[in-house]
């Protein structure tokens, strides 16, 4: 396999910028999963993290949440960007949730939120199989195009108006992996 030629000894060709270190995003995680848990009171909670992108942070918050707090785990697999860094503005369900959600208190796992495309319609999706409660957490909000208008109740991040990658934020399915959030370079997508 050929390695990728580092511009720095921590980053792959590429990435122009670290916009978030691996600490931040770890606090930011830290301060959603209690606010999680404060509202879910004793009640279970139901994860519903959006892969692939919202991988690492859904397992990064489940296990930040107290040990106290009832929470389950659950996926769906949905895309709308391919291979482009555009938004094709079209949603498909590759995957659905393995379990009911139906009168569960349901939290939506999202790494990013831009156009609320994808948001909105995972939200219509769950939402119409009856939960108790239907919440959304975002671990990075890009609020500057967006189309569709989502209630984000959790939010770790804001991001600056740029095409960010890593923590499970991919380009062509690349830099999914790094631990950091950071900004590539324009030359990427010429
Ligand atoms: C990304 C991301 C979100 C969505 C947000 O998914 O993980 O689910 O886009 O964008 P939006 O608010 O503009 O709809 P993507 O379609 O790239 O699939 P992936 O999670 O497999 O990378």
């Amino acid at each position: 396999m050929k390695a990728m030629t580092p511009s720095s000894p921590q980053r792959p060709a590429g990435v122009a910028e670290i916009v978030f270190e691996a600490d931040t995003i770890a606090a930011a995680v830290a301060r959603v999963a209690a606010e999680i848990a404060r509202d879910a009171a004793a009640e279970p909670v139901t994860l519903v993290g959006v892969l692939k992108g919202a991988l690492f942070f859904s397992a990064d918050l489940a296990r930040a949440l107290p040990p106290e707090c009832d929470a389950r785990l659950d996926f769906i697999v949905a895309s709308s960007y391919g291979d482009s860094h555009r938004s094709s503005g079209e949603v498909r369900l590759l995957k659905d949730t393995s379990e009911s959600v139906e009168g569960k208190n349901v939290v939506i796992l999202e790494d990013v939120v831009d156009n609320g495309l994808t948001l909105q319609y995972v939200r219509g999706l769950l939402a119409s199989r009856r939960p108790r409660s239907l919440r959304s957490c975002v671990l990075l909000d890009k609020p500057y195009r967006r189309v569709a208008t989502v209630a984000l109740d959790y939010v770790g991040l804001t991001a600056p108006d740029t095409f960010i990658v890593g923590y499970g934020l991919d380009y062509q399915e690349k830099y999914r992996t790094l631990p950091y959030l950071a900004r590539l370079d324009d030359r990427v997508f010429e």
